[in-house]
């Protein structure tokens, strides 16, 4: 008998441990022939902890489970049964290529995931040239997915064809963005994925060694990926990649923490050991990256997404989507919602309908007043805009940005001039200084929306001024994006920043 209790830290932080225990305790006490495999999270995190039993009809999940729950399932009268863990409507609706193993394996077994299909896009790579490999990757259509959207297949291509001794891939796995969990959870839940993504990168650009850059907040993903690493050189997928001649190997190094990490040049600035400031571009780190040479960066669900291109072409995977973003995402629905946690689809789906099919609108019952979609830098969307279908360019067109996929519901009594105040006191506390407009300008911009919220009406001419100017004059995206937040919060709700409330006291 084999019994899943996910590792996650989000399963975990809900009991997970407590309730194997509990199971232990109860396999004990029967003397059953019993196995507790630790998998991932499937990503319907209100069922939390989500045990799982394997039947012979499939695997037969029960959640939320406490430790006073076990008895009862162990007995077959449990309350908390919830059928086929796949035929869940969240679950079911979902088309998962990246997280496909996510919740179903024991993320450190090889065996379990070279079962899954495992390494099959390594195998096929390795038997395409440099050009093949990047046609793959190009035909994909696969866009970088820690925000900018940037197409992978054109960066693997700058830094195939740069020349120089070294080169190096490097994972971003800072995942600051407000809401987000899926590069934790899939390095959680399918860490060889993410090597295995790594190594094929490696071997389209002639890169040998890659770093992970882990923040410093996601101490299991840390300790997964670092095991995942071993196992995987003791397999020979590191090392001498599966006996081909090739080599790769991988380092994680754990980030200080700090949301500015996150942007690749002060990545690599982190991962040198020096300050974490951004660097101007050009150079691009595809050509003076790491150590100053060419370097991939690239967020960990691009490189997690590489096996499943290689494993089912290029062009099955383009022929998920919608126009120019092709291929599925991980949305994360997070924040005042009934049903939070990971959904892996196609682009394309309104948001309105994440929202409220999905999710099932707020954990509050109240009404949903907006959602906050990208990141500390995302717009707020109002419920008018619910119709816009998720996409880069579709997001793009509506003053708004899909960033990390991170979906945070508010429901009507979220403040927005107070979530304006914020995302301006976000930006002047992670600003890393080097630039006048959002090293100053966020300062002055808190100050700016303080006078608003005390009904200096022509505060608001003064903001989105001073918007103007950090948008176009800040030397990277988070001085330069957030205006996105806050003019989204001041054109989306205009009569939360008139003042009222204070001046009519
Ligand atoms: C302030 C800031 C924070 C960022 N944080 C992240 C992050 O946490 N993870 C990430 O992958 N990209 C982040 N990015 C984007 C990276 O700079 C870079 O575009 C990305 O890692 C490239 O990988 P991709 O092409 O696979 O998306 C951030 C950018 C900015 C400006
Ligand atoms: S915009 Fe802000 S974080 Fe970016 S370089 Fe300028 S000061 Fe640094």
């Amino acid at each position: 008998m084999k019994i899943y209790v996910p590792r996650d830290a989000a399963a975990k932080a809900l009991g997970a441990d407590r309730v194997v225990k509990a199971i232990e305790a109860e396999i004990a006490e029967r003397g059953i022939d019993a196995t507790i495999v630790r998998n991932g999270t499937r990503g319907m995190i209100w069922l939390e902890p989500l045990v799982e039993i394997e039947t012979s009809e499939g695997r037969i999940g029960y959640g939320p489970v406490t430790p006073a729950d076990v008895k009862a399932i162990f007995e077959g009268d449990s309350d908390k049964g919830l059928g086929n863990v796949e035929e869940i409507p969240f679950f079911a609706q979902q088309n998962r290529l990246t997280f496909a193993r996510v919740g179903k394996i024991d993320p450190l077994s090889m065996a379990d995931y070279e079962a899954h299909g495992g390494l099959s896009g390594l195998r096929r790579a390795l038997t395409l040239n440099g050009d093949q490999l990047i046609d793959e990757m190009k035909t994909s259509g696969l866009r970088g997915r820690g925000g900018a959207g940037f197409p992978t297949g054109i960066k693997w291509d700058t830094v195939r064809l740069a020349q120089a001794e070294q080169k190096y891939i490097v994972c971003n796995a800072d995942e600051g963005d407000s809401g987000t969990f899926a590069d934790r959870m899939i390095m959680e839940g399918d860490p060889f994925t993410l090597i295995e993504g790594m190594v094929i990168a490696g071997l389209t650009v002639g890169a040998t060694k890659g770093y992970v850059y882990i923040r410093s907040e996601y101490p299991d993903a840390i300790e997964v990926m670092s095991s995942a690493c071993a196992i995987a050189r003791d397999h020979g997928l590191l090392g001498n990649v599966v006996g081909s001649g090739n080599t790769f190997d991988i380092e994680v190094r754990v980030g200080a923490g700090a949301y500015v990490c996150g942007e690749e040049t002060s990545l690599l600035n982190s991962l040198e050991g020096k300050r974490g400031t951004v660097r101007a571009k050009p150079p691009l780190p595809a050509l003076q990256g790491f150590m100053g040479r060419p370097t991939v960066v690239n967020n960990v669900i691009s490189l997690a997404t590489v096996p499943v291109i290689f494993e089912k072409g290029g062009q099955h995977y383009a022929d998920f989507g919608l126009g120019r973003s092709k291929g599925t995402m991980p949305i994360q629905i997070a924040g005042n919602v009934k049903f939070g946690g990971l959904f892996e689809t196609a682009f394309g789906m309104p948001l309105g309908d994440l929202v409220n099919k999905i999710g099932g609108g707020t954990a509050s019952g109240r009404p949903v007043k907006a959602v906050q979609v990208g990141g500390p830098l995302g717009a707020y969307m109002p419920v008018s805009k619910f119709d816009t279908p998720f996409g880069y360019e579709e997001f793009d067109g509506q003053g708004g940005l899909i960033g990390h996929a991170g979906i945070v519901v508010f429901d009507d009594s979220a403040d927005m001039l107070g979530m304006a105040r914020f995302a301006m006191e976000f930006c002047a506390v992670e600003s890393c200084g080097k630039c006048t407009p959002c090293r100053i300008g966020a300062v002055r911009g808190v100050e700016t929306i303080d006078r608003i919220a005390k009904g200096d009406g022509e505060a608001v001419e003064l903001l989105t001024d001073l918007c103007e100017t950090m948008k176009d004059g800040s030397l990277c995206a988070l001085g330069g994006f957030t205006p996105y937040p806050v003019m989204s919060a001041l054109q989306n709700f205009p009569e939360e920043f008139q003042g009222v409330k204070e001046a009519a006291e």
